[in-house]
């Protein structure tokens, strides 16, 4: 009989967390949570266990305590086959262009935070010989827009820092390392945008391509719709003069 896989999945609060908590859990595996807030992380886990009868583990983790990342991951009794990083915060981009602690803090969520937690994670793959790390960006890192260039600049940070990563892994075994790129998603995050219907997609539909892309296919950079995929390249296709006069 082969043992039983093991998910982490960072930013269990969030709503795409639970969907691909929900996901993994489906496929027959151990799931773990780890967030700071606990109360919706524990319903989390409670809504996955009473669907699929298997029990979720909570951590409690501050990411932006990046003192303690070292020692959280040596702390896990069983290191996971497969660690998710859902971490992330939107912000508000016109408060951030004058208040330099809300800019500070969408830089660090986004960007420095989840980057040091997963190295450290891919650290602990390499020493192991195996390992699947997914960290969810987003195509706001794709290109500098002037309606959310704080949160998209440190997105682009964190799908850089998984490039590197991935390029340093390659030569160092079997440890992957996967950039999902979401668009529009249903979610609290999202809860006060008017998302255009066409292009937003359910969190059950990111879990989904997560634990495809993840467990089964084996691409490592997705966006989460095809269609995402050819509104972005259209986008990084404009040129800068006629870019820099569009209000995106
Ligand atoms: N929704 C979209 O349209 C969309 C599009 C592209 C990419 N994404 C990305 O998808 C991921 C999940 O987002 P979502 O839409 O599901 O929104 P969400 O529910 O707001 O998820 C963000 C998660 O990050 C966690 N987090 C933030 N700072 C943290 C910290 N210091 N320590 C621990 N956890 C922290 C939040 O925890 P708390 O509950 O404690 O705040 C929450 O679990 C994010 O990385 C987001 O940037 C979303």
């Amino acid at each position: 009989m082969t043992a039983q896989k093991t998910v982490l999945v960072i930013g269990g609060s969030s709503d795409i967390g639970h969907a691909t908590a929900l996901r993994y859990a489906q496929a027959g595996w151990q799931v773990a949570l780890a967030a700071r807030d606990l109360t919706t992380a524990q319903r989390n886990a409670d809504d996955v266990k009473a669907r699929t009868g298997v029990e979720v583990l909570v951590h409690e983790l501050d990411v932006l305590q990046t003192d303690g990342l070292a020692e959280f991951v040596t702390r896990l009794t069983t290191l996971p086959d497969t660690v998710i990083s859902m971490i992330g915060e939107l912000g508000d981009q016109k408060r951030a262009e004058t208040d330099l602690a809300h800019a500070t803090q969408i830089m660090r969520t986004n960007f420095e935070a989840p980057s040091l937690l997963l190295g450290l994670f891919a650290n602990a793959f390499q020493a192991r010989g195996s390992g699947t790390l997914v960290g969810v960006s987003s195509v706001a890192g794709d290109r500098g827009r002037g309606s959310n260039y704080v949160y998209g600049a440190a997105k682009a940070g964190f799908s850089q820092f998984l490039s590197g990563l991935r390029n340093r892994m390659a030569l160092a075994g079997n440890v992957r390392v996967i950039t999902v790129k979401p668009g529009f998603v249903r979610t609290r995050m999202t809860a006060h945008l008017k998302l255009p219907a066409p292009l937003t997609v359910m969190p059950e539909r990111v879990a989904a391509d997560i634990y495809r892309s993840a467990e089964e296919n084996g691409r490592e950079v997705i966006y989460v719709g095809r269609r995402f995929w050819l509104v972005m390249t259209i986008i990084c296709l404009i040129p800068e003069a006629l870019f820099k006069r569009l209000k995106l």
